[in-house]
């Protein structure tokens, strides 16, 4: 089976906000060219779940509302992260236009003076954006987009994850509260400074972060009418998590970034020399025939270059296998 259902499309690696923990930063500073995007969706028809974000903030891309509206018109479900800065009113008329269904608002620290040291970017213009954003909403009669939080846990903030699941309520939200905890893979990591090695969690402490945030998830309001493309890939994770090697972005979704380098997970930070090909130079029909050759390998239990170099869990499995 080749067809992917789950795509994740980086717009841009530009950013107006300063997150020390971006590996974004260290990336070239770039748009994704729209016909890229086109090429994108008009040669993947099976396509149902959009992702439009990667390390920059999506919405400085200059057509990031047409390319929202292409993939909605070509049925495709579409959703964001964004760091909320650009919520005017304007750009607030032109997300309920252009259709997204479902937007989630990064945030580490409900308090203003913290956010900004850790994102460099003011808490109260974005919470005034997402009220805007509830209001216009209600006016014009629409459920979507679903807008939710997007919270990257870390060891200095884990103790206001409550107040976030506060400040969701207080503004009306909709979309759900998402965690993550700090990527300790070397393609994020490599650019971590001394305080960020400091913001890593324990097993066990995220564990503990876990079970309180499903705990307190079950009392929030959800409208469940827009699936986020998260959603999506978990819910295939918990349904094939039986099967050894089994890796929900190889077997079901694919990564375009910026430059237009697809690669077989969102992971690969060097599309160029680790990735599948180019959307316009190799074409959609070479890169899906090379995702099929990965797919081949790694269920042969062969790590490929790229899978090797991410060394993610399929990739411990198969190396365990080995030396048993
Ligand atoms: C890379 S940003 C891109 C979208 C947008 N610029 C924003 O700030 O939401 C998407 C999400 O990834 C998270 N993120 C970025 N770098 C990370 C890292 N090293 N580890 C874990 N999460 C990270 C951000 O906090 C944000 O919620």
């Amino acid at each position: 089976m080749n067809s992917v259902k789950l795509v994740q499309i980086e717009p841009t690696t530009r950013c107006n906000f300063t997150c020390a923990f971006c590996s974004g930063r260290h990336m070239e500073q770039r748009d994704l060219e729209f016909h890229s995007f086109q090429t994108v969706v008009d040669r993947m028809p099976e396509l149902e779940c959009m992702e439009l974000q990667g390390e920059g903030e999506p919405f400085l891309h200059p057509r990031i509302y047409d390319m929202i509206r292409y993939a909605k018109d070509h049925g495709i479900q579409v959703s964001s992260i964004s760091n909320g800065s650009l919520l005017t009113a304007a750009n607030v008329e032109k997300l309920l236009d252009c259709g997204l269904d479902s937007l989630n608002i990064s945030i580490e620290s409900p308090e203003p003076e913290e956010f900004k040291k850790i994102r460099g970017g003011d808490l109260n213009k974005i919470t005034e954006g997402i009220r805007r954003l509830v209001k216009r909403k209600e006016e014009r009669g629409t459920l979507t987009p679903v807008i939710g939080f997007s919270v990257t846990v870390l060891k200095s903030t884990a103790s206001k994850l409550d107040d976030i699941f506060m400040l969701y309520e207080k503004l009306g939200m909709d979309g759900g509260i998402s965690i993550q905890f700090l990527n300790a893979s070397r393609e994020y990591s490599r650019h971590y400074t001394e305080k960020e090695n400091g913001e890593y969690l324990t097993g066990k402490e995220q564990l503990l972060i876990r079970r309180d945030y499903f705990r307190r998830l079950g009392h929030i309001q959800i409208n469940k009418t827009a699936e986020h493309f998260f959603t999506r890939i978990e819910e295939a994770v918990k349904v094939n998590s039986g099967q050894a090697g089994y890796c929900v972005w190889l077997e079901d979704a694919i990564y375009i970034n910026c430059q237009g380098y697809a690669s077989s997970c969102v992971y690969i930070k060097d599309g160029e020399h680790l990735g599948l090909g180019h959307v316009e130079r190799d074409g959609m029909e070479s890169i899906l025939e090379a995702r099929r050759k990965e797919q081949e390998a790694i269920r042969s239990c062969i790590p490929t270059k790229s899978c090797a170099y991410i060394n993610c869990e399929v990739v411990k499995q198969i190396k365990n296998m080995a030396l048993n």
